[in-house]
């Protein structure tokens, strides 16, 4: 191997557009106390990189991020490379990729998403979950994790990775709410969400965003039965390993809730007591460099929920229009300079494509001016992500479903983390729960078609103050509520 060329990241834009990289190593390449020395300092320069991220300090931010990459070069992969144990391109990926099919590699290695993807590919496996399920049987020594990062490892490895984090650069360590080597969301509106609704022995409920699990946890506390539902694959093996304890009372499907009627149905479910649905993103997926939903840290430009989704953000940004970038900047981030920016995109993308968030992050920075605290490319991100996951489409589908599954005196509770996703929440839950409507040119009001459901609240439940302190994150949330007639 040669360290000069192999120890760089792979970056690149074939085969799918995408940047990415992977780092592999055997097992016993790198002493068990080195990689935990390593993941502690990091730990502390990220949690570093967070602070400076909140204040906006970017000159601090760019710094650090520089600290972290010589520390990782100087720990991991200058010593690695001495060893020629480990690999770091799309060549060896390939290597990887034929040794698994031969059923003798016994590698400890992680990969990031696009990466992941291509040897899916190349194996001919249609899935990611099949392609998980071949190596699950071909390496029985090993415990598998599934995406965004792919790992597979020995006890001895699992418990120093343990220490840290499951994605290949978060920084959840050392931040409020988290727990060194978990998938952790700080619950937002907990007892509100699990009061509204109401769980008992015997209840049958759905968590449409199953997320860390935590909504779910108390609820299953309570004695009720949970279908647990998510299109994250990490989401939903966090979840399962935190609520192993409640057995078969726990369901947890892999799916887009916009089909939860369906996928219920599929299992012989058809009306439930309750249905929960937190919209948005978790904190492990923001966090979390290569899922490229932060501009905070630098990872590929993907902000996919489910990373089996046909469209990353790099697709978007790098293929639609300037126009459909435009709209996509105004309707869903209400961008001013959506236009401005769009043209900037498309100027840019001539010379190279977009593979980046920081790329795109910086790029945004030179058309906005930065105003305040917020960094000028907050909103298209925000833009960005809903786009890629149709985040208003999904929850417009879950609403027009979500009465159809409850039975009489059901609850249907929405957690909404901005304003498009609470006007529709709004508008749809006061529509069903308007015994008639009215219109200017009616000589009287007329009964309402819609009617089901009434309003358990008047007014969305916020965080207290005890809540926004202990969770920044929580600031913009708004709980509503329907109960079925
Ligand atoms: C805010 S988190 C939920 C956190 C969870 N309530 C908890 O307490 O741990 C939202 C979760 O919903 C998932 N999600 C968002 N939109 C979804 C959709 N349309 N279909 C399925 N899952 C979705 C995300 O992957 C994420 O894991």
């Amino acid at each position: 191997m040669n360290p000069a060329t192999s120890i760089t990241r792979a970056k690149t834009t074939e085969p799918q557009g995408t940047c990415y990289r992977v780092l592999m190593w055997e097992p016993s390449a790198l002493p068990s106390e080195q990689l935990a020395e390593w993941a502690a300092q990091r730990r502390t320069l990220l949690s570093r990189m967070r602070d400076a991220g909140i204040k906006g300090s970017r000159g601090l931010l760019g710094q650090l991020e520089n600290e972290l990459k010589a520390l990782t070069v100087k720990m991991i992969e200058e010593p690695l490379a001495q060893t020629e144990r480990a690999a770091f391109s799309f060549a060896r990926a390939e290597a990887l990729g034929e040794a698994l099919q031969a059923h003798d590699a016994v590698l400890a290695y992680r990969l990031g998403t696009a990466a992941a993807e291509i040897l899916m590919q190349m194996l001919g496996e249609e899935s990611m979950s099949d392609m998980l399920n071949h190596w699950q049987s071909a390496t029985p020594g090993m415990s598998w994790c599934s995406e965004p990062i792919v790992q597979a490892m020995t006890a001895a490895e699992a418990s120093v990775w343990q220490q840290e984090s499951r994605c290949e650069s978060d920084d959840e360590a050392d931040t409020p709410g988290y727990t060194s080597g978990e998938f952790h969301h700080v619950t937002v509106l907990l007892n509100e969400a699990v009061e509204a609704l109401q769980p008992a022995e015997g209840k049958v409920l759905v968590d449409a965003t199953l997320g860390g699990g935590g909504h779910t946890e108390r609820l299953l506390q309570a004695g009720a039965e949970v279908w647990g539902i998510d299109q994250d694959p990490s989401a939903r093996a966090a979840a399962k390993a935190r609520l192993a304890e409640f057995g078969e009372r726990l369901h947890v499907v892999a799916g887009n809730f916009r089909n939860a009627a369906e996928m219920l149905r599929k299992h012989g479910v058809e009306q439930v007591d309750g249905l929960l649905a937190d919209i948005g993103i978790s904190s492990p997926q923001v966090d979390c460099a290569e899922r490229g939903f932060s501009f905070l840290h630098e990872g590929p430009l993907d902000m996919r929920m489910n990373p089996s989704a046909p469209r990353s953000a790099a697709d978007i940004v790098n293929t639609a229009a300037e126009s459909e970038i435009a709209d996509i900047l105004w309707q869903y981030g209400e961008e001013r300079a959506s236009r401005a920016i769009a043209r900037r995109i498309v100027q840019e993308r001539a010379k190279a494509p977009i593979t980046t968030t920081t790329q795109l992050a910086d790029l945004i920075a030179t058309v906005l001016p930065r105003k305040g605290k917020q960094h000028p490319a907050t909103r298209s991100f925000q833009a960005l992500r809903i786009a890629v996951n149709d985040e208003l489409g999904a929850l417009d589908a879950l609403l027009q479903s979500g009465l159809s599954m409850l039975k009489s005196g059901g609850r249907f509770a929405v957690i909404t983390f901005h304003s498009l996703e609470d006007r529709a929440v709004k508008r749809y839950f006061e529509l069903v729960c308007k015994p008639e409507i009215d219109r200017p040119e009616w000589p009287a009001p007329r009964p309402n078609p819609a009617y089901a459901a009434r309003l358990v609240y008047r007014k969305p439940i916020t965080p207290t103050e005890q809540e926004l302190s202990a969770n920044p994150r929580s600031r913009s949330a708004k709980l509503r509520v329907i109960e079925k007639l």
